[in-house]
């Protein structure tokens, strides 16, 4: 029986823990620092997992012997690394890559290098610093408009431009390279765009095989027809209907596999969730970025629809014998709904008392930015939940998320009406 550790405090969290506690090895969850959700199926530790050795002296006062990192910094930052040193720790289940796996999310240029070395598709593209500013200009000039420029290190998914006018995009890039995204635009990567539509691809991976799981399709923008600002994302959809099986072959043979093989090639041990950002352009899989993670609204869509046991999945990933694995998906579509606070993603107020009618089934409505205080629910972020439903179809899915999005009240309560519409 396994004692897991979840890090992290989001719908993507509570969503993994929910599915990890219908697990028959689970012998106790834990969620560090977790959120009003992740209370329902585990124990939170309230500790700052920027803290390393809080989270060691957690980890060895519970005796928890998996951990199951969330989101992409602790992992960016060495977590992994700083596990391996530990002698107390090196023999606990680690599901996330160390610093140089995370890479391949930390730095764009480390990941677009990679992927031109092992022959993976993506756009052309060059990266540039403060003293080859001028080289940049120059390589503006010689691509087509729309200009995708990239801080190379974490923004808070705020570090990508895209622009169609030269002169602003200059512009642009010279603010990046002098610190408008502080140190992560040191350097700045400037791709040619592409056109298609985009998913995401989730695989688990011991470094040697590998599990393809669900597919999902984020809403990245705020407003309904995919307008206005980007947020982390609006809602989500899987199975993806244009993402079919020819579709998958590709991914898996030219994108999946290679990664996996590069990897190894370039000796980093690799076990944990690769996040493949695709773009579909005519039926041709381009990667647009790797995440070291799992997608947040996504995973909340993913995790419904994974109906074999996840827990054997990360216990196989551990071992070293994700071979031997199987993953049994649900053919139904699971439609996330995320509700937000409003100004998000500017600025918001926090704290508005939350009210959840009886008939809402609990059970797939996934806190993100919630918290209690004085033991009432009341909102804590930007996005404050994303509600799931699994049915048979986007149709039918719509149907049922807008009739019990009328169960989640709180003041200001914003979400898009259009989740699924476009793959109808
Ligand atoms: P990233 O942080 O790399 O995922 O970029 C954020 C978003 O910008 C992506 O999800 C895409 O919607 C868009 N994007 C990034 N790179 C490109 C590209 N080369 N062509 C078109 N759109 C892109
Ligand atoms: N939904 C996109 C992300 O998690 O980065």
């Amino acid at each position: 029986m396994r004692r897991v550790l979840i890090i992290g405090a989001g719908g993507r969290e509570h969503a993994i823990a929910w599915k990890i506690s219908k697990s028959n090895l689970l012998g106790k969850l834990f969620c560090a620092p977790g959120n009003p959700g992740t209370l329902q199926v585990a124990q939170n530790l309230e500790i700052d997992i920027k803290d390393f050795q809080a989270i060691k002296e957690a980890v060895l006062d519970n005796n928890i012997d998996m951990v199951v990192v969330g989101p992409e910094e602790p992992l960016v930052n060495g977590l992994k690394d700083f596990f391996a040193k530990e002698t107390l720790l090196k023999n606990i289940t680690f599901i996330g890559p160390d610093s140089q796996g995370a890479m391949l999310e930390g730095s764009k240029d480390f990941a677009k290098s990679f992927m031109l070395k092992h022959n993976i598709p993506t756009s052309m593209y060059n990266s540039f610093n403060i003293e080859t500013l001028e080289e940049g200009y120059r390589y503006l000039e010689s691509i087509k408009s729309p200009y995708v420029l990239k801080a190379d290190g974490l923004a808070a998914g705020k570090g990508v431009l895209i622009l169609d006018d030269l002169d602003e995009a200059k512009k642009e890039l010279t603010q990046m390279l002098n610190g408008k995204f502080g140190k992560a635009g040191n350097m700045v990567v400037i791709e040619e765009f592409l056109s298609g539509i985009e998913l995401s691809v989730f695989v688990l991976t011991d470094g040697n095989n590998y599990l393809i799981l669900p597919e999902a399709k984020d809403y990245k923008r705020i407003g309904e027809g995919d307008t206005g600002l980007n947020t982390g994302g609006m809602g989500a959809v899987s199975p993806v209907p244009f993402a079919n099986s020819t579709f998958m072959k590709k991914v898996e043979e030219r994108v999946v596999i290679p990664t996996i093989e590069g990897l190894k090639k370039e000796k980093i041990e690799y076990s944990g969730f690769i996040f493949i950002g695709l773009m579909n352009c005519n039926e041709e899989p381009y990667v647009i970025e790797y995440n070291v993670r799992m997608g947040d609204p996504e995973t909340e869509a993913v995790m419904p629809r994974i109906k074999s046991d996840l827990l054997a999945h990360l216990i196989a990933t551990g071992n070293g014998t994700l071979a031997k694995e199987q993953i049994e998906t649900d053919p139904g579509t699971a439609l996330t709904l995320v509700m937000v606070s409003k100004g998000y993603p500017n600025s918001y107020q926090k704290g508005y008392p939350i009210e959840i009618s009886n008939n809402l089934k609990e059970d797939l409505l996934f806190h993100s930015g919630t918290k209690l205080q004085e033991k009432k629910l009341v909102t804590n972020g930007g996005r404050v939940f994303a509600l799931t439903t699994l049915t048979d179809s986007i149709h039918k899915g719509r149907e049922t998320i807008y009739q019990l999005a009328k169960g989640v009240n709180f003041q200001g309560v914003q979400y898009r009406k259009d989740i699924g519409l476009d793959l109808i």
